[in-house]
Order: C-alpha cells, then sequence, then structure tokens
C-alpha cells in the first residue's frame, strides 16, 4: 500500500510517500519521495523554536512540499475532466482550516484541479511537540483524507523516531527492510534522545510500549542547546558542542573542568540533565575569559557526561529486560560520540539499530513507516470521523 505522511511538530515541514508490504512479519519499504522544509534560519534568531512563526511557515509550505512529493512520487498531476470533478466541501474545508485560513484558498484550488493520486492513506503526527505547529499538519491532512476519501492514520511522532532505523538501508538499493522481524528481534528496547524527549521504551511487540525510564527534567537536547548558549554558540546547540568536542584532544589528566554524570547510579531508569547544565553554568561563570580552547574543554567533558550517563542506563535496562535490541532514534543521534559508543555495544546477543544521519531528525518517512503499523494494527480512521481528531503536544506511548 501506499501512505502519504506528514510532519509538522517542530521545526520541519515534511511530507513523505512510501510503498510499504509484508506486514508486521516482514515489513518492507519504499521510498517514492520525500520533501523537507527546514525553517532552523528562521527560528536562529530567536535562540529556539518560536511556535508562532513554525506555524506561519508550516501553513506557507505544507502545498508546495505536497506538490514536490506528489510529482516526485511519480504521481502525474492531472488535470480533473469536468466529469471527474469531485464534490469538494468547500465550508467543510473552511471550518476545518479555521486558524490556518491562509491555505483555504490555494488548497481548494489545487483539490479542484487535480486527480485524486492513488495512494492508499494519509498519516500525520498528532503528537507530541509544539501544538500550533501539530494543527496545522493535522488539519491539512483532515481536508486530504475528506476529499481524496482516503483513511486518516494518526502518528505519535516518538513512535515515528523508534522506527526512523527502517530508512537506513535505503541508500543501498532505495529499499529497506528487516528480515526475520520477529525472530530475535523482541524484546527491543528504544532509546529516544531529542529536544523534547529523553526516553527509554520498552518494546514487547509493534505498537506495544512501556516507558521504562525517562528524564525528570530536561531532555539531552535541550541541555546541549541551553549549554550551547552558555558558550556564546548558535542555535541548534547540539551539532555546534559536538564540533568543539571533537576538536579536543583529552590530555592523560582529568578534565580541570569536571562535570557532575547525575543519577548515574540510582536504582531507576531515569534520567536528569539539568543539574548538569547548572554545573556548566557555575564553571562559565568562574572563567574570566572563555578562549575557544577552553570551550572545546568544556564541550568534551558536558558530552562526555552524556554519554556515561545514557550508556550506564541503557545498558542497566538491556540487562534488566533481557533486551535483543537497542534502537536509537531523535535528534540527539546525530551525535558522532554517541552513535560510535553505542554501535560499539553490538554483539551476537544484541542488535543495534541506528538511523542515518538524514533521519535522525524529524522527517516524514519516519512518520509512514509508525503510519503503516497503526494501519495494520486498525488504527485509523474514515474521514468524517477524523475531524474530532486533536492535536496533542503531550502525547504519550
Ligand atoms: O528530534 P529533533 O530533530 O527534534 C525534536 O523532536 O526535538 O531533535 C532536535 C535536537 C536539538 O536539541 C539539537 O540540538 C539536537 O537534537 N542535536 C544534536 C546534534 N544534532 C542535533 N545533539 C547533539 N549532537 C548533535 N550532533
Ligand atoms: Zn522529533
Amino acid at each position: 500500500m501506499k501512505i502519504l505522511a506528514i510532519e509538522t511538530s517542530c521545526d520541519e515541514t515534511a511530507i513523505s510517500i512510501i510503498e510499504a508490504k509484508g506486514g508486521v512479519k516482514n515489513p518492507e519499504f519504499k521510498i517514492l519521495a520525500e520533501t523537507i522544509i527546514s525553517q532552523i534560519n528562521i527560528h536562529k534568531e530567536y535562540g529556539g523554536v518560536f511556535p508562532a512563526l513554525a506555524k506561519r511557515e508550516h501553513s506557507r509550505n505544507l502545498l508546495p512540499v505536497l506538490k514536490k512529493t506528489l510529482t516526485g512520487a511519480g504521481f502525474e498531476l492531472k488535470v480533473k475532466s469536468s466529469k471527474l470533478k469531485v464534490n469538494i466541501k468547500r465550508e467543510q474545508i473552511s471550518k476545518i482550516l479555521e486558524k490556518e485560513s491562509e491555505m483555504i484558498e490555494p488548497l481548494i484550488n489545487f483539490l479542484e484541479k487535480y486527480e485524486i493520486p492513488k495512494i492508499d492513506a494519509v498519516a500525520v503526527t498528532q503528537g507530541p511537540g509544539l501544538e500550533p505547529a501539530l494543527w496545522t499538519g493535522l488539519n491539512f491532512a483532515k481536508v486530504l483524507s475528506l476529499v481524496w476519501d482516503k483513511p486518516f492514520v494518526p502518528v505519535n511522532h516518538m513512535e515515528g523516531h523508534l522506527f526512523a532505523f527502517f530508512a537506513s538501508q535505503k541508500k543501498q538499493n532505495f529499499q529497506f527492510s528487516i528480515f526475520n522481524f520477529q525472530k530475535n528481534f523482541f524484546p527491543a528496547l528504544g532509546l529516544l534522545v531529542s529536544g523534547g524527549h529523553t526516553e527509554l521504551v520498552l518494546m514487547k511487540d509493534i505498537g506495544k510500549y512501556k516507558i521504562v525510564g525517562q528524564t525528570r527534567d530536561d531532555a539531552v537536547g535541550e541541555a546541549y542547546d541551553k549549554v550551547a548558549r552558555m558558550l556564546g554558540l548558535s542555535y541548534p546547540g547540539g551539532p555546534e558542542i559536538s564540533k568543539l568536542s571533537e576538536q579536543y584532544k583529552p590530555k592523560k589528566m582529568a578534565s580541570k573542568y569536571k562535570l557532575p554524570r547525575p543519577m548515574l547510579n540510582t536504582p531507576d531508569y531515569d534520567f536528569s540533565f539539568s543539574g548538569l547544565k547548572t554545573a556548566v553554568l557555575y564553571t562559565v561563570k568562574n572563567i574570566p575569559k572563555l578562549t575557544p580552547k577552553i570551550k572545546q574543554e568544556i564541550s568534551y567533558e558536558f558530552e562526555q557526561a552524556v554519554v556515561d550517563v545514557l550508556l550506564h542506563k541503557t545498558k542497566k535496562a538491556i540487562e534488566k529486560y533481557k533486551i535483543k535490541t537497542l534502537i536509537l532514534g531523535g535528534g540527539v543521534v546525530a551525535n558522532k560520540k554517541i552513535r560510535k559508543t553505542f554501535q560499539d555495544m553490538g554483539s551476537e546477543k544484541l542488535n543495534i539499530l541506528i538511523p542515518d544521519i538524514e533521519y535522525t531528525g524529524d522527517n516524514a518517512t519516519m512518520i509512514a513507516v509508525a503510519g503503516y503499523f497503526r494501519f495494520l494494527d486498525k488504527k485509523y480512521l474514515q474521514p468524517e470521523k477524523a475531524l474530532k481528531i486533536k492535536a496533542n503536544g503531550n502525547l504519550n506511548f
């Protein structure tokens, strides 16, 4: 089946169309087209994502991104003959897009003009994320589902990150699959680390999740971004810190700027990064001049502290739950040290699945993959029923 997926939970406007087959036993995916527009440059001057701006940009970008993805997937945008003209529900569309009113006319024009593409479902991120941003994608998806008369699949963004690894074999054959998906795969553990989340998710099967550990305060990405600001680096801070950290050549003796490893030895699988961030703040306050070398050293020590805690708690959860597969996901997984550290844990007994860097951040292909599994599990709605679906900034597993 062909799934069109939409992702607008934060600062990327993304649409993907994938072809999925094989069911839960032997899922196989092919990316037909994917388009992503990042708003990072717009938010940079605010030092973080500004929700109202994100919403405005999504409203502007969604239709051009849709057209590009449809043509990229080989759907010719065929102009309809008048007989084929579907009954466009003008009033209903205006009501759905009440808060995104600038999208109404261009979208209706588009829908009136072109034939319905041969897709089988519309999937969209329902949450978690920034609510104004989520609503934009959600309402856009409702209109497509309604006018094209396609099932509507609401998707949890974090479940998407959990499945981003599926896209990793894409480069070899433009197709990705996991063989013997069931055998020796479960129980799996997801370590999800992004700007808003830090979670250890126990996965007994597809669709069966339990959060066994999470941050009690800041998410890892958030800590990276805040520490970057303290060091005078630009947003998003993760890539900046890791660049500096890579430049640092550790000496034999311990770092002058020793930072804590919060909650390292607590008996649970939870994390805390706010104390680590505050420790950086005090360290920085006591340094009269932050030279490039000092910034490198602090970045290195900060990154090492993050890695130590993530690794320790993840290992503990792997032992406790007799995990066979560890899956990494989320924007922070772009980090080289984190990738290498966890890759090195792999053994005959433990599969390690890490998405390619381009799929660590937010994208719609991961939403399409999660959407496929939800569809198989019958967690979809008919278009009219989907109208009552609400965006949920705090959506849980
Ligand atoms: O998953 P994501 O794109 O968006 C959310 O859903 O939050 O994650 C974004 C986060 C930001 O905090 C960013 O600083 C962090 O991922 N990040 C990194 C790196 N690249 C992005 N953190 C550490 N090292 C990186 N190389
Ligand atoms: Zn994300």
